[in-house]
């Protein structure tokens, strides 16, 4: 069996969801939601200590501004509402990308991170504002006194630093690309890239893929 800390999730589809049911793109990242509510659940069940959600992106910000703020809003409500219980299952919140909404958001952010610092049950990575070739840009940016770079020395200058590189990455919404996620994390990641709408993405589905993921004879370059 194949072991499993890290999974990482494209949450594709929202969107196009919420208009085929509600005629609203929002009302797509609002039942979006109820995913997420899944798979934190099914981590902990599976003791899989680090789950990685891809947010919002840096190419995010070309959305209208209506829904950019429904995306905001929704993010603060979920916070305020699950906070508590979040810290209370030990559950560790992190942000990977810079912290550049309003000051509320960026505060309420700041808040979540400092409270559930010390949790070990599982780490929740929120890619918020987040951008591969931009975090690593700023690691380039910080190494740039060093006459020798290594594989660990950018490593640790990541957004990740300290997070192992996940095994599995899922992106939904019956897209193939990685649109600007994990660039470097993902040298050795099995990728699944599934037909479903993330509001349409069930517990049966993270099974399946789990089940397939621990059968896959990983080489690393070996044979
Ligand atoms: C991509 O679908 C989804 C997003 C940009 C936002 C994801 C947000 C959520 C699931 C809700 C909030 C999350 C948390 C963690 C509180 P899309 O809108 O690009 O879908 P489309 O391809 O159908 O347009």
């Amino acid at each position: 069996m194949n072991p499993l800390k890290h999974m990482a999730i494209i949450m594709d589809g929202n969107g196009r969801w919420g208009l085929k049911h509600k005629n609203s793109r929002n009302s797509g990242h609002k039942e979006g939601l109820k995913t997420v509510e899944m798979v934190i659940k099914f981590c902990i069940k599976k003791h899989i200590k680090f789950l990685t959600l891809y947010a919002f992106s840096t190419e995010n910000w070309k959305r209208p501004i209506k829904e950019r703020n429904y995306l905001f809003n929704l993010l603060e409500l979920f916070l305020k509402e699950k906070l508590e219980k979040l810290n209370n299952e030990k559950i560790k919140i992190k942000i990977l990308g810079e912290k550049n909404f309003s000051k509320k958001l960026n505060n309420l952010l700041d808040f979540a991170e400092i409270k559930t610092r010390k949790n070990t049950k599982l780490q929740i990575n929120l890619a918020l504002n987040y951008g591969s070739k931009k975090e690593i840009a700023y690691a380039f940016k910080k190494l740039n006194k060093k006459k020798k770079i290594s594989e660990n020395d950018i490593s640790n200058s990541l957004f990740t630093k300290n997070i192992p590189d996940p095994e599995i990455l899922i992106r939904t919404g019956n897209t193939q690309r990685l649109s600007n996620f994990l660039l470097w994390q993902i040298a050795y990641t099995e990728i699944f890239f599934e037909k479903k709408l993330w509001p349409d993405f069930k517990i049966e589905d993270l099974n399946r893929i789990v089940k397939k993921f621990s059968n896959i004879k990983r080489n690393f370059g070996k044979i």
